[in-house]
Formats: structure tokens, sequence, C-alpha cells
């Protein structure tokens, strides 16, 4: 007979054989050769993705919809990733892993990222998701032989300090210059959109509907939809079209001028570009692959308008990623951007700046883009000190 402690040795010898096993196999089953040839030139990744599916926001609904009430969105809550997100957010790690399997390695260590998201629930979630899908444990970093997944750290700034990526709430220049915008515009858009706005406030009861509540209402209104929760027959006279063009063409607003792209991505820009003079000129911690930033739909679109790279015609869907990639070819180094939204299975581009090469010349790239990038605060927070 096996004493109790004996009983238990053999059981964990019993686990632990194929575990180790396995173990073995993995830390030294090491691809020999680079799968995606281009990751030999890769130096460093800025990664700028849109977190998951998500439940609305007391903003993206009014209160004559019948499904106003949060425990409509029970468990989550307003504003939430869904389980669906989840899942979305953590098969975009897995993607990105396979993508960058060789240039990233195996060995996570604290320089081999640096991670900021917004300061939303739904964002730092799907940062986690997505590390968990990037970066599982191998070998000695494994903690636990049945939950293969470690722990990764992220930072953020609170809204109003966050000029990278939460530009909309928290820089104070930007309403006052979306207003001139749409000042400037605003007969064609009451004649595109003037219904549309007369409409909603028909429906919803809410008097005074702005672009800015129909862009939100927009956001709503597909968030239902996709939770299989039905929309009021009126909804659909201008759901989707026009609606869907309005919300699309507020990022054409948002980025309609220098100053509006200096705030809306300039910061962000000014970030990527510090951060690769530090990799370029070695003063960056040794090991550092990638910079992380997780955020919303309008951080992806902004980008790509303010650098003219793409004319935007879709939603960035959720999982959405923009790939800043930084290359060295031939002692050169310069950027190559890649932009995925699942219009097909492999990313868009590399997506040219109008004046410059899929491979573009770091040092031209920061040239070109020169003309939107900040000074200081002030192009945020006005000549008002913070
Ligand atoms: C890698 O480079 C080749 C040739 O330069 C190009 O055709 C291919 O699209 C690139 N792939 C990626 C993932 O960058
Ligand atoms: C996270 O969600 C909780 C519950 O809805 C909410 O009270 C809190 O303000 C949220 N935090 C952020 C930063 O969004
Ligand atoms: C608005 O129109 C005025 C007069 O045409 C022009 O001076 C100004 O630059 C325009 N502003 C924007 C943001 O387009
Ligand atoms: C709005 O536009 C009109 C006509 O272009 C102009 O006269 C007015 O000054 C503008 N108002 C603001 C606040 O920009
Ligand atoms: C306003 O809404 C009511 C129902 O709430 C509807 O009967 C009516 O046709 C709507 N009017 C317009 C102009 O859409
Ligand atoms: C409607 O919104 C505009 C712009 O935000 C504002 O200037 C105006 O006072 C509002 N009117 C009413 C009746 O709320
Ligand atoms: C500026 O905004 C208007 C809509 O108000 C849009 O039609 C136009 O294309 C925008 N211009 C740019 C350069 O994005
Ligand atoms: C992380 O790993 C790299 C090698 O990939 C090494 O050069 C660096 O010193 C390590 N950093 C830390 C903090 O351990």
């Amino acid at each position: 007979m096996f004493s109790y402690n004996q009983k238990h040795k053999m059981e964990f010898l019993l686990i632990s054989i194929p575990l180790i096993l396995l173990w073995w196999q993995s830390c030294n089953a090491f691809p020999a050769r680079s799968f995606y040839a281009n990751q030999s030139t890769l130096e460093l990744v800025h990664l700028l993705f849109r977190h998951g599916d998500r439940t609305p926001e007391t903003n993206n609904l009014d209160p004559n919809n019948p499904y106003y009430a949060e425990n409509n969105y029970y468990p989550y809550g307003y504003g939430q990733l869904t389980n669906v997100g989840k899942v979305r957010v953590y098969e975009l790690g897995k993607n990105l892993r396979k993508r960058y399997n060789n240039f990233l390695g195996k060995a996570w260590n604290m320089s081999s990222l640096d991670i900021l998201t917004t300061d939303y629930n739904r964002t730092k979630m799907s940062v986690e998701l997505m590390l968990a899908g990037l970066w599982p444990p191998t070998c000695s970093s494994i903690w636990n032989p049945v939950l293969l997944w470690q722990p990764i750290p992220y930072n953020y700034e609170k809204r109003a300090n966050d000029k990278e990526l939460s530009p909309f709430l928290g820089c104070t220049t930007l309403d006052a210059l979306v207003n001139e915008v749409m000042n400037n515009s605003s007969d064609y858009i009451n004649a595109r959109y003037g219904e549309v706005f007369r409409i909603l406030e028909n429906g919803t009861g809410l008097q005074n509907i702005t672009y800015l509540k129909a862009f939100f209402l927009y956001f709503g209104f597909t968030i239902q939809e996709n939770l299989n929760i039905p929309l009021d027959y009126w909804v659909y006279t201008v759901y989707p079209e026009p609606l869907r063009s309005l919300a699309i063409e507020y990022y054409y607003v948002e980025t309609n001028n220098t100053k509006l792209r200096t705030i809306m991505s300039g910061y962000l820009l000014k970030k990527i570009i510090t951060d690769t003079q530090n990799k370029i000129n070695g003063f960056s911690p040794q090991g550092r692959k990638m910079h992380i930033y997780s955020g919303h739909e309008t951080n992806i679109a902004a980008l790509l308008l303010s650098l003219d790279m793409l004319k935007v015609v879709e939603l960035p869907p959720y999982a959405s990623y923009l790939a800043v990639e930084i290359h060295r070819i031939d002692e050169i180094y310069g950027v190559k951007i890649f932009y995925q939204d699942y219009s097909s299975e492999d990313p868009r581009g590399p997506l040219k700046l109008p004046e410059c090469e899929e491979f573009c010349p770091f040092e031209r790239f920061v040239s070109l883009v020169e003309g939107i990038l900040p000074k200081s605060d002030e192009e945020c927070y006005g000549s008002s000190t913070k």
C-alpha cells in the first residue's frame, strides 16, 4: 500500500512526465528558418490596434430605446468588452505571433514590449487578451504548467492627460477646430444629413441632434444589431445608410487640416518617431521589439488619414490594426506600414505616403510628417498651462 505521501508523489510523476516532455519539445523545437523572409530585416514594430466587440455606452443609446437599461447588457454593463470581443482580440494576438514569431523569439522579458492603452476597461482588457495570444510563457517562464499564460504589464495615462491615444477626450483645443470645419461645411452637412438629424430627433425624442451625437448613435445601432437586440423599425430609414457615411465622414472632419491632424495623430506620431530614433541610436532598452497601443477605431482612422495613406471608406473593424514596421535594408532604416482591416487574410500594404515609397527611408518619413508634429503641449491644451 502507498502511504498518502507516496501516492501523491506517484500522481505528481504521472502528471509531470508528459508535461516535461512537452516542455522539452517546445523549448528545443525552435523553427530553424525564418517563416516570413521579411522578418530578417525587421528591427522594431509599432502596433496600434482596436479593442474587441463591446456593449453600448449610454452616449450610443437614446432614452426612447426600449433597450436603454443597463441590464440588457448583462453581465457586461455599458461600454464593456463582450465574450465575442474577447475571442477576437485573443485571436489577434495569436495571428500576430504567427506574423512576427521569428522576430519576437520565444523569451519575453521586461524590455521586450512597451505597452500603452487608453483609460477604458475595454482597451485594457483587450490588450491583456491580445498578449495572452501573442506571448504565452515558454520554458523557464512557465510558472503554472496548466495555465500557459504569463502576466505582462501595461501602462496608461488618465484620459485628460492622454495626448497620444485619447486626444479626442483630453485635448481642449479640439472642439473649436472641429466646429470650425463643421461650420464651414454646414451647407453641405445640412443638405446631406439635415433630414437624418430630423428623423433621429423624432425617433429618439432627443432635441438638437448634433453630428457627433448621430455618429455615436450609429455605433449604438451597429452594436445592438451585433448583439441580436431588435432595432426600432424607424431606425432603418437612416441605418445603415446614410448614417454609416456620416460616421466615416467624421474621420475626415477631425483630420481636415494641419492643426487637427497635429492634435489627432501628431502626439502619437511623435512618440513613434522618438522611440524609433532611440532604437536606431541604441538608446532603447536591450531587446526592445514592439511598442503596442490599445485604442479605438478613431485612432486608426485618424492616423490613416493624417498621413494620407488610404482613403478610408469603412470603419476600422474590431481588432483591426496598423503596424508601423521599422526595417533595416542595406544599412538603411525605413518604415513599412501595414493595415489589417480583415478585408483579406493578409494585412493591406505596405501602404504608401503620397510622396514616399513602400519602404520609406526613416529620415524621409520624418521630414514628410514634420508638419503635423506638435512642438509642445500647447497644440493640445492651448496656451493655458496644464
Ligand atoms: C516581404 O517582402 C516581399 C518582397 O520584398 C514582399 O513581396 C512581401 O509582401 C513582404 N511580406 C511582408 C509580410 O512584409
Ligand atoms: C470600468 O467599468 C466600471 C464598471 O462599469 C466603471 O465604473 C469604471 O468607470 C470603468 N473604468 C474605466 C476607466 O472605464
Ligand atoms: C473656414 O472658412 C474660412 C473662410 O473661408 C477660412 O478662412 C478658414 O480657414 C476655414 N476654416 C477651416 C477649419 O476650414
Ligand atoms: C461660420 O461660418 C460663417 C460663414 O462662413 C462665418 O461667417 C462665421 O464667422 C463662422 N462662425 C464660426 C464660429 O466659425
Ligand atoms: C415621427 O415619429 C412618429 C412615431 O413616433 C411617426 O408616426 C412619424 O411619422 C414620425 N415623423 C417623421 C417626420 O418621421
Ligand atoms: C443645439 O446645439 C448647438 C450646438 O451644440 C447649441 O449651440 C444650441 O444651443 C443647442 N440648442 C438647443 C435648443 O439645445
Ligand atoms: C473636410 O471635411 C469635409 C466634410 O465636412 C469633407 O468633405 C472633406 O473631404 C474634408 N477634407 C479633408 C481634406 O479631409
Ligand atoms: C532581455 O533580453 C535581451 C535579449 O533578448 C537582453 O539583451 C536584455 O538585457 C534583457 N533585458 C532584461 C531586462 O532582462
